[in-house]
């Protein structure tokens, strides 16, 4: 069968490749994102879309698929939350994602965050580079092992996350509207884990309702000096409040994977070149903000996982009408 792969990322395609040569079907590669023009060019004869974006699949995009015989949109990714899924379901299209490439991957690079803003690596490197050796002898850290730590979602990342923290032995308290049953987690309100963590770990999902989950009113319920890690999805902190509290001293220090502009951000880069997010800008000059470009899932596992359980879900629907990890229309 002829399969076509959007947003394929150089360090995908030879798992992609593999893929093929072992499966004997046939994939278009295309390094552009998916939407309602790069569908054009997929070649008569593609039956299934493997994506990986974080950008939005469009109601308009999904029209086009079907129109073009494609009734199948399987991403390589967890997160739903740039998908139209009402488009979707009107246009008849059934979507796929991959629920867990690896938790670990995402649990470790918060854990890491956190490490390197409990240490205040960023003061010390900047004041190496200010070739200023005895400044940066003077930024006293604080351990884990003594620190509550709040993780908030306890699905397969944040459970991922608990453990780690546990051995460095943290306390760990977390909150979840659905807490897993009979587990050893110790639950807590969303309230009691605001004020008792000295650090805060998100693992929700974007939903609209999760929107400024974290903001000014949850930011003033913590505790002064608090660390906040982000690898979920950007939406879930309100970014001008969480500011305003790095400028007040509230929060020590912030770990930010996941930008809540940066669905934007990415659309300006492809049309015009350039970010130009001034608020990104400035957090990148704060020495107690550790920003990346939403790599926490970036590791070999994880890529591999992605591009072979995205495909198996795929040709499991073109085969056989099912789809291990179909998502619900909702
Ligand atoms: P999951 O579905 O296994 O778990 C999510 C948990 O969050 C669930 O237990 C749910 O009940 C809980 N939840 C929902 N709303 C909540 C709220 N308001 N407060 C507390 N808990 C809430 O998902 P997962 O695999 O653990 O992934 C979590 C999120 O991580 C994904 O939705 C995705 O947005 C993000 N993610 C980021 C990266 C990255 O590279 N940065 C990679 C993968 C996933
Ligand atoms: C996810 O899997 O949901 C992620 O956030 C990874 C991303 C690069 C799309």
């Amino acid at each position: 069968m002829k399969l076509a792969s959007f947003g394929t990322r150089s360090d995908e395609v030879q798992f992609l490749n593999e893929w093929a040569a072992r499966t004997g079907n046939e994939i278009e590669q295309f390094t552009e994102t998916l939407n309602e023009d790069t569908i054009d060019n997929v070649s008569d004869g593609v039956v299934g879309i493997t994506g990986f974006q974080t950008v939005p699949y469009s109601a308009e995009l999904f029209k086009k698929m079907a129109a073009r015989g494609i009734k199948f949109l399987s991403i390589r990714n967890v997160g739903l939350d740039n998908i139209d899924l009402q488009g979707a379901q009107a246009a008849g299209v059934r979507v796929s994602n991959v629920p867990a490439y690896s938790p670990s991957a995402i649990a470790e690079f918060a854990v890491t965050m956190v490490m390197h803003l409990a240490r205040n690596l960023g003061q010390v490197e900047q004041h190496l580079a200010n070739n200023d050796y005895n400044g940066a002898m003077h930024y006293m850290g604080r351990e884990i092992g003594q620190s509550t730590v709040g993780v908030v979602g306890t699905g397969r990342i944040g459970r991922a996350a608990i453990q780690i923290f546990r051995g460095f032995g943290a306390k760990v308290i977390a909150y979840d509207p659905y807490p897993v049953k009979n587990s050893d987690i110790d639950y807590v309100t969303v309230d009691e884990l605001l004020a008792q963590s000295d650090i805060i770990d998100l693992h929700v999902p974007g939903l609209p309702e999760n929107t400024h989950m974290i903001d000014a009113a949850a930011f003033d319920k913590m505790k002064d000096g608090v660390i906040i890690v982000n690898t979920a999805r950007g939406n879930l902190i309100d970014t001008k409040a969480l500011l305003a509290a790095l400028r007040s001293g509230k929060v020590a220090g912030a770990g930010i994977d996941t930008f809540e502009y940066e669905e934007q951000d990415l659309l300006n880069l492809e049309k015009e070149g350039s970010f130009n997010d001034p608020i990104w800008d400035e957090m990148l000059k704060m020495p107690n903000v550790v920003l990346s470009p939403h790599i926490a899932y970036f590791t070999a596992t994880a890529v591999r996982n992605m591009v072979e359980f995205s495909l198996a879900n795929l040709t499991s629907f073109i085969n056989d009408g099912t789809a291990k990890n179909e998502v619900a229309y909702k």
